[in-house]
């Protein structure tokens, strides 16, 4: 499994990618309204961070027609945007146009809550699929569950589309899905940073550094 970072934040990208972890971004509009300044500059320069790895970008258009107009123009500020469609029957139009028509785009169907919702844009030519694992948490169903029944359809029906697990709220998420057989977990830099984490790892080189004070504080190794 893949890690992409959730975020449209410049330093928490710039350290993400630090770490020699993330293999892409996703955006959303929320987390893009969250940051100041241009939002063409901001996409340019997340774009070139990441080089040559996917950066899902979202359109705000509800209509087809104005989907695959924005995703034109939002593909032409980068050649490593990938447009970000919400689900839905204009989404599924404009995912399918993207996909097969002229210099075709890679598209992240967002929003997805069930399996027919993610099979219909597998159908439709999406490169990704995005099942919000949190907020199907959030009204008692199984995020987790739904990420699995994804990946087992697409294998069992050979499906190139790649499963993204967004929504992620903690480090047990990531695991879970990973075991799900999710191919990309997108993750919040809060839950990487927790992720890293362990209170054994802390113990442990807080001990190590105390054992070595006690004898040997003026060796420079
Ligand atoms: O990738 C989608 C994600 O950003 C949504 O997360 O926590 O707002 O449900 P959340």
């Amino acid at each position: 499994m893949k890690f992409f970072l959730d975020s449209a934040n410049l330093q928490e990208i710039e350290e993400a990618i630090s770490w020699g972890v993330i293999s892409g971004i996703t955006t959303n509009p929320t987390l893009v309204s969250k940051e100041t300044g241009s939002f063409n500059e901001l996409v340019k320069e997340i774009c070139r961070l990441l080089q040559d790895k996917p950066v899902s970008v979202e359109v705000l258009s509800t209509t087809s027609g104005g989907m695959v107009e924005e995703a034109g123009r939002l593909a032409a500020l980068a050649e490593n945007i990938v447009i970000k469609i919400p689900m839905g029957a204009e989404g599924l139009k404009a995912v399918y146009r993207l996909s097969h028509e002229g210099k075709k785009v890679p598209c992240n169907v967002t929003l997805v809550f069930s399996a027919n919702q993610a099979l219909l844009a597998s159908r439709a030519g999406a490169a990704y699929v995005s099942p919000f694992v949190g907020r199907i948490d959030d009204i008692s169903w199984d995020g987790v569950g739904l990420v699995k029944e994804i990946t087992n359809i697409f294998t069992c029906h050979k499906l190139d589309t790649y499963v993204i697990a967004a929504s992620i709220r903690h480090p047990v998420h990531v695991e879970q899905v990973a075991v799900a057989g999710a191919h990309v977990a997108t993750v919040p830099f809060a839950v990487l940073q927790q992720m890293s984490r362990h209170p054994l790892t802390d113990l442990g080189i807080e001990r190590f550094l105390a054992d070595w004070e006690k004898t040997r504080r003026n060796e420079i190794i």
